[in-house]
C-alpha cells in the first residue's frame, strides 16, 4: 500500500476511534450475527480480525473461539479496540497493527479469518485477499462482510463521490462477481454468499468521520443535485432542509481454503 493510502486511512481512523467503538452499527446487525453463525458452524479454535476498527467482531468472535487476533493499520484505533474489549472482559484477544496486505503471520495459522466493512479501504484487495489465503490453515474459512458495489455505473459514480466527500480513504467498493473473482483467484472457494440492505442515519454517518459543517453542506448539495435515480438506487430520504439516511447493500461471503 501507497505510504499516502496509509497516512489518509490512519488520518480518518485515528481520531474517529472512539466514535467507531461506540457506533451502533458496528456493535450489532444482521451482518455480524451472519458471521457468527457462519463462524460457531465452523467451530475455528484461532480467529484473525482483519481491519478490526472498534473491535465489534474480534469480541463477537471472542465468545467461540479459544483464540482472537485483531488486527489494525490504525494504532489508535487498536488502542480503542483493546480498552473496549478489557472494558467487556474478553481475555482471549491479542492486538496487532498491520496492513491487511502484509500479514505478519505464519502460514497456516488461523482456522478463521474475519473481515468486516473494511476491504472497500484496501488499496490492493487481491493482495490483502492471498494474504489471508496464506494465513489459513487447510480447510479453514474466510469470512467476509463489506459494501456491494452497484451493478448501475451512474449509481456506482455517485455513491463513490458521497463515500470519498465523506471518507477520503474510502477505495471503492466490489460487485458480487468481483468478489468471487478476487476470491478464486486467490485460491479460495466461496461456500455461501447472500446481501442484505443497511440504513445510514445522515447525522450519525457524516458525523462519525467528523466532517465539517462546510463539507457536509457541499456534500449535502452534491446529493440534492443527483438524478432522482441515483438517490432512489441508495433509498435517500430528504426533508427539504436536511438529509434523513440513506441504505446501501452488503454482501457476506463464506470462503473456504482447500
Ligand atoms: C469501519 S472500520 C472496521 C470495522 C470493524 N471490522 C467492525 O466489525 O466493527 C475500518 C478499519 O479498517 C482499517 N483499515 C483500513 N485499511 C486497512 C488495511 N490496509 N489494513 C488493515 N486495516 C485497515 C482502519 O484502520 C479501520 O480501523
Amino acid at each position: 500500500m501507497s505510504d499516502a493510502h496509509t497516512r489518509r486511512v490512519q488520518e480518518q481512523f485515528g481520531g474517529s476511534a472512539g466514535a467507531y467503538v461506540a457506533s451502533p452499527l458496528h456493535a450489532a446487525g444482521e451482518d455480524l450475527e451472519r458471521l457468527l453463525a457462519w463462524g460457531a458452524a465452523r467451530r475455528g479454535d484461532r480467529v484473525l480480525d482483519v481491519a478490526t476498527g472498534g473491535g465489534h467482531t474480534a469480541l463477537a468472535f471472542a465468545g467461540i473461539a479459544r483464540r482472537v487476533v485483531a488486527y489494525d493499520l490504525t494504532e489508535p484505533m487498536l488502542q480503542a479496540a483493546r480498552g473496549h474489549l478489557q472494558a467487556r472482559g474478553a481475555a482471549n484477544v491479542g492486538f496487532v497493527a498491520g496492513d491487511a496486505g502484509a500479514l505478519p503471520f505464519r502460514d497456516g495459522s488461523f482456522d478463521i479469518v474475519t473481515c468486516r466493512t473494511a476491504a472497500h479501504h484496501f488499496a490492493d484487495v487481491g493482495a490483502a485477499v492471498r494474504q489471508i489465503h496464506r494465513v489459513l490453515t487447510a480447510g479453514g474459512t474466510l469470512l467476509l462482510q463489506d459494501i456491494l458495489g452497484h451493478d448501475d455505473s451512474e449509481a456506482s459514480a455517485f455513491i463513490l463521490e458521497v463515500e470519498r466527500r465523506r471518507d477520503p480513504s474510502h477505495v471503492r467498493s466490489y460487485r458480487t462477481a468481483e468478489w468471487k473473482a478476487f476470491l478464486r483467484a486467490a485460491g479460495l472457494t466461496v461456500m455461501d454468499d447472500f446481501v442484505i440492505w443497511k440504513a445510514r442515519e445522515w447525522d450519525e454517518w457524516t458525523g462519525r468521520m467528523r466532517m465539517t459543517a462546510e463539507a457536509r453542506g457541499e456534500l449535502e448539495a452534491f446529493v440534492r443535485r443527483a438524478p432522482d435515480r441515483c438517490r432512489a438506487a441508495f433509498d435517500f430520504k430528504l426533508t427539504p432542509d436536511r438529509v434523513v439516511s440513506f441504505t446501501d447493500r452488503q454482501i457476506l461471503l463464506r470462503a473456504d481454503r482447500d
